[in-house]
């Protein structure tokens, strides 16, 4: 079981209008409140002043799924950083897998968005997480570690603390597959190992590394038992209340909620 704070944040994906972003924000904020962990929602951008407005002085933060790598200019399609603080966004998800894989960013551009997110004074969650093949080619640590380099390049010792790892293995996203907790802690403590080589020991002690892929309220708590697994990314299970609310509400070393 970590001695870290534990760090559950929902991934709205590209779900949700502004009305139905605001149904799910009201019934979180009255279901999380006094809630035990640190907690971030992430609505669509179009959704954001209408969640972030419902979020203001409750214990959930506002989260941004993506950035653009510039301050601002001549970027047609993109949202700047200087954007989504006007909306009163605190964090800002990075280097998802889909963000790479189907919008193909790469590593340097990830870094370009992290660097330029920290200047700004927002938190970072940043995703790292191997495909299959990778996996099954005996690649899943060295894949992890790699995007774990590239992105915090240039990342100060003075910053470490803004960052938060997302561990998310591609083949268990959306998928119904969930790692092992075995090999996500595995994982997560190979990455840990990454941050204590790049930032000493305190940093890697005290870094969150979320788990996500296929969190659900059956094995959020299995999970969360591991000593690495600081928290959890959540996709479809982050759409509806009586799915976010009580893995939000895990207690860790407790058995399965029933859903
Ligand atoms: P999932 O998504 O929970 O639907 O697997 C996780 C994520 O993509 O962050």
């Amino acid at each position: 079981m970590s001695t870290r704070p534990y760090y559950i944040a929902g991934n709205w994906k590209m779900h949700k209008t502004r009305a139905e972003a605001a149904e799910l924000a009201k019934d979180l904020v009255a279901r999380l409140k006094g809630g035990k962990h640190k907690y971030l929602v992430a609505p669509g951008f179009t959704s954001l002043e209408t969640v972030g407005a419902l979020l203001s002085g409750t214990n959930i933060l506002l989260g941004a799924q993506n950035m653009a790598a510039e301050e601002q200019g001549a970027h047609t399609g993109e949202v700047s950083v200087l954007q989504l603080k006007d909306l009163g966004v605190r964090a800002v998800i990075l280097g998802h897998s889909e963000r790479r894989h189907i919008y193909k960013e790469d590593d340097a551009l990830i870094n370009k968005k992290v660097k330029l997110a920290l200047t700004h004074g927002l938190e970072v969650i940043l995703c790292v997480g191997e495909t299959l093949d990778e996996r099954d080619a005996g690649q899943a640590e060295v894949v992890c570690e790699t995007q774990t380099v590239w992105g915090l390049a240039g990342v100060s010792a003075g910053e470490i603390g803004s960052i938060t790892i997302a561990y998310e293995p591609v083949w268990a996203i959306g998928t119904g597959k969930t790692a092992t907790p075995e090999d996500a802690d595995a994982i997560h403590a190979s990455i840990r190992t990454v941050i204590g080589r790049l930032y000493g020991g305190g940093a890697a002690n005290k870094i969150i590394i979320q788990y996500g892929g296929s969190v659900k309220p059956d094995n959020v708590s299995l999970l969360m038992a591991k000593e690495n697994i600081d928290g959890a990314l959540v996709g479809g299970a982050a759409l509806k209340a009586d799915t976010f609310a009580p893995i939000a509400a895990f207690a860790a070393g407790q058995p399965p909620a029933v859903s």
